[in-house]
């Protein structure tokens, strides 16, 4: 490689065009370190940007889709990762689109947040009825708070125009900035429950329907930060969906479309190799039986760099590298097939319990964070929820492993209980600050967008800035990094 380079040096001096060629001089090889959504469709968008000379190998350690995943219960597979995706997440719209894949639609549920006694709010068919409810309960809080979601979306929707002309930021804080100014830096800082509070909205509110919702979505309170208490918000709104056949099936079916080469084996260190001017990196993996390393011009780390959740090591880089402070959540997520105790939730006749979906609030008597009835990734046009009183597949989120006793107080009785330990997402209390996207000149981590929040779509828009920012940093278009006050200059270029 160190020829390679040298060699090239040499005939550009010659010809006298050493910016020209230097600029010019593709990389020959992009290593990308997971094929989750993120790893996935940084390697789609690279394809995009690079071209089909240049050889990308993806490192996957288990399975394609990451915490994209799903469990086969009676011959049918379930989500039991990332679910439901918002219809405003343009990136995965496009991915479904663009590979030939499907919706699958929700089926329709009602749900009801539980406080360990007895429900504080019960969806019922009537919609006006419902709205009086909680206007009643909590006053104009609901209608604040959509409004407020929406200001924060339409917003944040801006960066899709800034990345299809190709801009791309070298941090987080920077993409925040270009879309919402110091205001939205201000909402990966403070609290949902303090930003909330400010407008007007009650406690009781907060307490109830907020929190119901940070806890099914981030296992966290409404204490969370609030720009991704809106993403929580958002992702309980009308209009989600899911991939017909799975979620996942969009990873895959992106590395197959990128034609890149998916090696499954684990990276276990990434080391510095000088190479005249430019640096090479190289991977080290290891199997079972067999290990080995390549050099790469570029390497994307696409997974969580914390302590709990990576054992890479970093070696000759100046000041070394250690894993970023903060911690990823545990979440348990069981699917259980069985029959739901109704009678816990107070219907001691399980034919007249109406919920498919059960919601909490904090409180030290309940073990679960939320029990939802849920549906196969292949849903056919015949498709009907089951009845209250039929065995069904129900997904419970909790902190902890349930205990037999549990599952026995929420189930009346089960056929099978399938268990998954995800470090889910970040704690977002344990935070300190949000880490960096260029750890060295050509190596780069994607996974810190996660502390603004984490989903699929943050992580396909982190996917697609990578793509942007590693081209233009290669090229030198330096122009299209890190642009001030891009609202004004693309009404102009239009
Ligand atoms: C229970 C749960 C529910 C969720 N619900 C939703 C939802 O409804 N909607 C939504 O949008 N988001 C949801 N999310 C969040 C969403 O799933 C994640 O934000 C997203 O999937 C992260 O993708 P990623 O590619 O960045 O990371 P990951 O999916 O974690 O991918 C990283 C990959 O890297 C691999 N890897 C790690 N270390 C190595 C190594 N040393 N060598 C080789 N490979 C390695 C891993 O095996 C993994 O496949 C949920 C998450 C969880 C856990
Ligand atoms: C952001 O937060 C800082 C510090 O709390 C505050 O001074 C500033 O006014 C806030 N900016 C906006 C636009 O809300
Ligand atoms: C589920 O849907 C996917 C995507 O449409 C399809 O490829 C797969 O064959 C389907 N599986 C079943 C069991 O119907
Ligand atoms: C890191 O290595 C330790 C010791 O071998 C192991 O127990 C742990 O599970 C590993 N962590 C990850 C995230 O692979
Ligand atoms: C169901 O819930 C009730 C009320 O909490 C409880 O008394 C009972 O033991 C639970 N289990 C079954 C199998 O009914």
């Amino acid at each position: 490689m160190a020829v390679r380079s040298g060699l090239a040096f040499v005939l550009l001096i010659n010809t006298g065009v050493v910016t020209c060629h230097l600029e010019g001089e593709a990389p020959k090889k992009i290593a990308i370190i997971g094929a989750g959504i993120g790893g996935s469709s940084t390697a789609y968008f690279l394809r995009q940007k690079f071209g089909h000379n240049v050889g990308i190998d993806v490192y996957e350690k288990g399975t394609i889709g990451g915490r994209l995943a799903t469990v086969t219960v009676n011959g049918q597979e379930y989500e039991i990762g990332g679910s439901v995706i918002h219809p405003l997440n343009l990136h995965m719209q496009e991915f479904v689109k663009q590979l030939g894949l499907k919706h699958r639609k929700g089926v329709p549920e009602k749900v009801a947040i539980f406080n360990g006694e007895h429900f504080v709010f019960e969806e019922t068919d009537w919609y006006l009825q419902d709205l009086f409810k909680l206007w009643w309960r909590y006053g104009f809080g609901l209608l604040r708070l959509q409004m407020w979601v929406e200001e924060i979306l339409e917003k944040f929707l801006r960066i899709y125009k800034y990345q299809a002309h190709g801009y791309a930021y070298s941090t987080v804080e920077e993409m925040m900035q270009s879309l919402g100014g110091e205001r939205f830096i201000n909402l990966t800082r403070r609290s949902m429950t303090e930003t909330l509070q400010e407008l007007g909205i009650s406690q009781r509110f907060i307490d109830e329907i907020v929190t119901a919702v940070t806890r099914v979505n981030y296992g966290q309170s409404a204490s969370i930060p609030a720009f991704v208490g809106a993403v929580a918000i958002a992702g309980v709104q009308a209009g989600l969906w899911a991939v017909e056949g799975g979620n996942k099936l969009v990873c895959s079916q992106m590395l197959e479309s990128a034609k890149v080469n998916v090696i499954h084996t684990t990276v276990t260190s990434i080391s510095l190799q000088q190479s005249g001017n430019k640096p090479l990196y190289q991977v080290k993996y290891e199997s079972e039986n067999e290990g080995g390393y390549d050099f790469y011009d570029i390497v994307i780390i696409a997974t969580p760099l914390h302590h709990e959740t990576t054992n890479i090591t970093f070696n000759d880089f100046t000041p070394p590298f250690t894993p970023f402070p903060g911690h990823y959540q545990r979440i348990i997520v069981s699917v259980v097939h069985g029959y739901l105790n109704s009678s816990y939730f107070g219907f001691p006749d399980p034919k007249l319990f109406p919920f498919a979906t059960i919601l909490t609030v904090e409180s030290a008597k309940l073990f679960m964070l939320s029990t939802g009835s849920i549906c196969p990734v292949n849903i056919t046009t015949n498709y009907r929820r089951k009845q209250p009183q039929e065995a069904a597949v129900w997904k419970v989120f909790s902190l902890k492993p349930l205990a037999k006793e549990e599952l026995k107080t929420l189930f009346r009785s089960y056929y099978s209980v399938q268990v998954t330990d995800w470090l889910g997402y970040p704690q977002y209390q344990s935070g300190k600050g949000i880490p960096p996207i260029i750890l060295h000149e050509n190596l780069y981590y994607l996974n810190g967008i996660e502390w603004i929040a984490s989903a699929m779509e943050m992580s396909a828009i982190a996917a697609k800035n990578m793509a942007l920012l590693t081209f233009n940093r290669w090229n030198q278009h330096l122009d299209m990094i890190d642009q001030k006050d891009l609202v004004h200059k693309i009404k102009t270029e239009l």
